[in-house]
C-alpha cells in the first residue's frame, strides 16, 4: 500500500466545523478504510435522508431571556454528564489510528465524554478501560450466537467497570454494503475483533442446504426473550440500540431495558428506512418519558443536538464525525470534535435563550400553527 500521511500533531486553526476533518481524514486513510467509513448501506438514501430530516427543521429563537449561570449538563442513567454528547460505537478503530479505541477512550476520558465501546473493537475492552482513565464507559454487545460467549463477554464489561451494556438490535445481518464491495473491503493484518477471539467463527459454520440469511445468520440473531435473558443475568442497565417503531420502543420497556437509542445505524443497515430523527416524536409518545432515549444517525451540529432534545431524546450519539477527527489527528481531533459540537450546542442555547437542558421542549421548533 501507498503510505499515507501521518496523523496531524496540531489542529489546524482553519478547521471550523465537523466537516472541516473530512478532507483531513481522507488524505490519511486507504479507499478500503474510507469506504468502510463513509458508507451508507445500498444507494445511501437513508444516509442522506438523516442529513435532509436534521436541516428541514426550524428553529425559533427566544429573546431578552436572562441564562446566565446555565450549563449543557445532563443526567443519564446514574451518570452526571457535562454535556449530552457521546461517542457511538464504532468497530475496528484501528482501521482509522494506529491506537485505535485506546486513542478514542483517551479523549473522551480527558473531555468528560461517555465512550461507547463497540463488541468489534479492534482494542481489548480493558485496554479501553484502561485508556479512559475511569472516566464513564458503556459497553455495546452484539449478542453471540452461543449464550456463554454473551455471558463471558458482559462478565469481562462487568469486571472492566463498564457502566451499561448497549444491545445493537438492529443489524442481524450486514446490510448491502455497496461502497465496500466496490472496493473490495478486508480488513488489513493487525485489524480484528480481538474481543470475540475463538467465538468469531461460530456464526459462519456452514450447512448444507441452509440459506445463509434464513437459516444461519437469522438462527443466531437474538430475539426478544433473549433480551430478557441478557438483562436477567447482569445489574448493569441494558440499552437497546436501534430502535425506530413506537411499539418496539414499548416493547423494550416491556423486557426490562433502561434506555433506548433511536437510531437507524448511520444509513448503515436497511437503505430506505426512517430517518431517526424523523420517527423521534413518535416514539417519545409512545413512551411518555418511563424510559431515557437517546438518537443517533446524522447529529453534525449543536443544533442538530438542540433539535433531537427538542424532540424528546435525552442525549445524542455521533458515529462518523470523531472518527474522522481520530483519523486526521488522534485523540487530539477527537477531543476537538467533541469541543466544536459542545461549543455549538452552548451557543444555540443562548440564541434560543435557553438556560439548561431540561428547558427544551417541541416548542423550540417551527410549527406552521404556532405553539406559543
Ligand atoms: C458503526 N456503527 C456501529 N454500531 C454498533 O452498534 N456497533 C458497531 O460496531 C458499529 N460499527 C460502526 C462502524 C462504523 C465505521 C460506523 C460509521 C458506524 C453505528 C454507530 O454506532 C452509529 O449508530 C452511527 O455511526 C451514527 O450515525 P452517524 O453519526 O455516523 O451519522
Ligand atoms: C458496522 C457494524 C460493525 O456498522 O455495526 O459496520
Amino acid at each position: 500500500m501507498t503510505s499515507l500521511l501521518p496523523p496531524l500533531d496540531r489542529i489546524p486553526p482553519t478547521i471550523a466545523a465537523l466537516a472541516d476533518y473530512e478532507p483531513l481524514a481522507r488524505a490519511r486513510l486507504h479507499d478500503n478504510a474510507w469506504a468502510y467509513l463513509t458508507g451508507g448501506a445500498a444507494d445511501g438514501v437513508t444516509l442522506q435522508a438523516n442529513r435532509n430530516a436534521f436541516d428541514a427543521l426550524k428553529l425559533v429563537p427566544r429573546v431578552l431571556a436572562d441564562i446566565r449561570g446555565g450549563n449543557t449538563a445532563i443526567e443519564l442513567l446514574g451518570l452526571r454528564l457535562p454535556h449530552p454528547v457521546l461517542l457511538a460505537p464504532v468497530a475496528f478503530q484501528k482501521l482509522f489510528h494506529a491506537n485505535g479505541e485506546a486513542a478514542t477512550a483517551m479523549a473522551a476520558g480527558a473531555t468528560g465524554t461517555l465512550m461507547v465501546a463497540s463488541t468489534q473493537a479492534s482494542v481489548s475492552l480493558e485496554e479501553i478501560a484502561a485508556a479512559g482513565q475511569g472516566s464513564p464507559q458503556w459497553f455495546q454487545l452484539y449478542m453471540q450466537p452461543e449464550r456463554a460467549a454473551t455471558k463471558a463477554l458482559v462478565e469481562r464489561a462487568e469486571a472492566a467497570n463498564y457502566r451499561a451494556i448497549v444491545v445493537t438490535v438492529d443489524a442481524p445481518v450486514s446490510g448491502i454494503r455497496n461502497a465496500e464491495q466496490r472496493v473490495g473491503f478486508c480488513l488489513p493484518p493487525g485489524v480484528s475483533a480481538v474481543n470475540l477471539g475463538n467465538f468469531l467463527n461460530m456464526r459462519s459454520q456452514a450447512v448444507a442446504d441452509a440459506h445463509p440469511v434464513f437459516d444461519i445468520a437469522m438462527a443466531a440473531a437474538p430475539v426478544w426473550d433473549d433480551i430478557a435473558w441478557l438483562i436477567a443475568q447482569t445489574k448493569l442497565p441494558v440499552v437497546l440500540k436501534g430502535i425506530l417503531s413506537p411499539d418496539d420502543g414499548r416493547k423494550a420497556q416491556a423486557v426490562g431495558a433502561a434506555a433506548i437509542i433511536v437510531s437507524n445505524h448511520g444509513g448503515r443497515t436497511l437503505d430506505t428506512q426512517v430517518p431517526a430523527i424523523e420517527a423521534l416524536p413518535g416514539i417519545a409518545a409512545a413512551l411518555d418519558g418511563k424510559l431515557p432515549i437517546l438518537l443517533d444517525s446524522g447529529v453534525r451540529r449543536g443544533t442538530d443536538v438542540l433539535k433531537a432534545l427538542a424532540l424528546g431524546a435525552q442525549a445524542v450519539l455521533i458515529g462518523r464525525p470523531y472518527i474522522m477527527g481520530l483519523a486526521a489527528a488522534g485523540p487530539l481531533g477527537v477531543a476537538h470534535v467533541i469541543r466544536l459540537l459542545t461549543d455549538e450546542l452552548a451557543i444555540a442555547m443562548a440564541l434560543m435563550g435557553i438556560r439548561t437542558l431540561d428547558q427544551v421542549g417541541p416548542h423550540l421548533l417551527f410549527a406552521s400553527a404556532p405553539r406559543n
